[in-house]
């Protein structure tokens, strides 16, 4: 293997910077030339791909983004687009590739590595959601976004004594709005994966004011049924019974920007390190993960299998910490 190819697909995180810098420092340092594909897939097929050095990386570790810029491409998730994108590896003499992205970006992985191209997949989604790693890249700055909106909700919430319905990201998966629920102290997390009655929300809402509490915080996982906006209409419904008055908070995009906290800088240069080396041991058709600390390889196969279940210890845990 001579010269590798790097690439991020699929949403953005704040990690994506700091990670591409260590691929490319790392292949250079073992030897290899490295070609930047831009846009994710969609450069693949458009064959916007240029030659990195280690410049290319400088001053990038603590911005948020990333230099190569990203996309979601349905064209590859076809036969003929994996094709054309084996051609365009050929064309660019790119004999190794390595993926960073989400659950689709790292189906998309696996595929080329079916059709026989050497791939390794990193994981970097906010969403938490892959296997074969405790945690991806962009999560922890996320929680820290989202953690630094509940604080300043929790003033003006406690100022007005209101409840809050605070959405965060998670398209299919609630450990964002769990994770910051837990340490933002809110009074209820609602999470796709853990069903919760409207009256048991009322509930929560009710109790809190009966307690004294001066604001209740409800963390709402944007995959969460039937939705924020008709929560906070039946709650509307019913606010002369409630006590508190009801807001929303939809953090949106804001929690995929930024600069990367140090956790994500330092998890993202050690598993972007890792992938050219993994590449040269020979161990393509890997994702590269973090489990107990430790740098491991799963399987892309295993890792994109299914999405990653919500730690029950943790459920429990949001549910002992609310009263
Ligand atoms: O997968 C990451 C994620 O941020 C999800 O939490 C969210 O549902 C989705 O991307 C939003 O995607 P887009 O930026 O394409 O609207």
């Amino acid at each position: 293997m001579k010269r590798i190819g790097v690439l991020t697909s699929g949403g953005d995180n704040p990690g994506l910077n700091p990670c591409i810098r260590a691929v490319v420092r790392s292949a250079l340092h073992l030897g290899l030339e490295v070609m930047g594909i831009r846009r994710g897939y969609a450069g693949l097929l458009d064959g916007e791909i240029d030659e990195m050095d280690t410049r290319s990386v400088g001053g990038i570790i603590g911005r948020g983004g990333t230099i190569l810029g990203t996309a979601r491409c349905p064209e590859f998730y076809e036969p003929k687009g994996r094709r054309e994108a084996l051609r365009s590896l050929n064309r660019f003499g790119i004999d190794g590739l390595v993926v960073i992205g989400g659950n689709g970006s790292l189906t998309g992985a696996l595929e080329l590595w079916r059709m026989g191209f050497p791939v390794i997949g990193i994981p970097g989604t906010i969403d938490n959601d892959v296997n074969g790693t405790d945690i991806s890249i962009g999560v922890d700055t996320a929680l820290n976004t989202i953690l630094d909106a509940i604080d300043k909700i929790k003033d003006t919430a406690s100022s007005h004594n209101r409840a809050f319905l605070i959405e965060t990201m998670g398209r299919n998966s609630g450990y964002l709005a769990l994770a910051s629920g837990i340490a933002g102290g809110a009074e209820l997390v609602l999470c796709p994966e853990v069903e919760v009655s409207f009256e048991e929300i009322c509930q929560t809402i009710e109790e809190a004011y009966v307690l004294g509490k001066s604001h209740c915080i409800i963390i709402v996982a944007e995959g969460w049924k039937p939705g924020t906006q008709v929560l906070a209409q039946r709650l509307l419904e019913r606010q002369d019974t409630l006590g508190f008055s009801v807001r929303v908070t939809q953090l949106g995009h804001v929690q995929r920007g930024g600069s990367p906290s140090a956790f994500d800088r330092l998890l993202a240069t050690q598993m972007g390190a890792a992938a050219p080396r993994e590449l040269l041991k020979g161990n393509a058709g890997h994702m590269i993960g973090l489990i107990r600390n430790e740098i491991a390889l799963t399987p892309l196969e295993e890792a994109v299998a299914f999405d990653k279940q919500l730690n029950p210890q943790m459920v429990e845990l949001a549910e002992m910490m609310r009263k």
